[in-house]
């Protein structure tokens, strides 16, 4: 079965959506197979963003992930990894669509980053790399 990694990112955790967003995860039939609240640090988001590196959004977004709590869940199900991107919708969550969590749930601030409330892994490669640096 394939694993996937989820974080439920600062303002889902501050906005209390926690509940709500294991509900569609579980609903779909996915499994929590791990589960953890984290206080990231910028060591861990070096790690887990460094694609990102050097791209304007970089810092910022480093500092949202730091500015609280993230859930970090270990999921697993048929296709998970896709399947979860799907749930979560577009990056941008104006244009994210309904039926999304990002689109139902997401607010655009006009900030510097995207507070879009969820990561989720987007291939096994980075599923295999982001569960490894989340859960050891
Ligand atoms: P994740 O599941 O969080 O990885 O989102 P994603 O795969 O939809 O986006 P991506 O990996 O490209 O970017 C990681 C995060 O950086 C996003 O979720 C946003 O929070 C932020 N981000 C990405 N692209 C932009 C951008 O063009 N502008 C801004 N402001 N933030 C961005
Ligand atoms: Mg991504």
């Amino acid at each position: 079965v394939e694993e996937t990694l989820v974080l439920i990112k600062p303002d889902g955790v501050a906005r209390s959506l926690t509940g709500e967003i294991l509900r569609r995860i579980e609903a779909k039939g996915y499994s929590l197979v791990d589960i953890r609240l984290v206080q990231a640090d910028r060591d861990l988001l070096a790690a887990h963003y460094a694609e990102h590196e050097g791209k304007p959004f970089y810092e910022p977004l480093v500092e949202f992930m730091m500015s609280g709590p993230v859930v970090a869940i270990r999921v697993a199900g048929d296709r998970v990894i896709e399947g979860f991107r799907s749930l979560a919708g577009a990056t941008d969550p104006t244009s994210a669509a309904p039926g999304t969590v990002r689109g139902d749930l997401g607010r655009d601030w006009g900030l510097a980053v995207q507070q879009n409330l969820v990561h989720g892994s987007d291939s096994p490669e980075s599923a295999a790399r982001e569960l490894a640096l989340w859960f050891g």
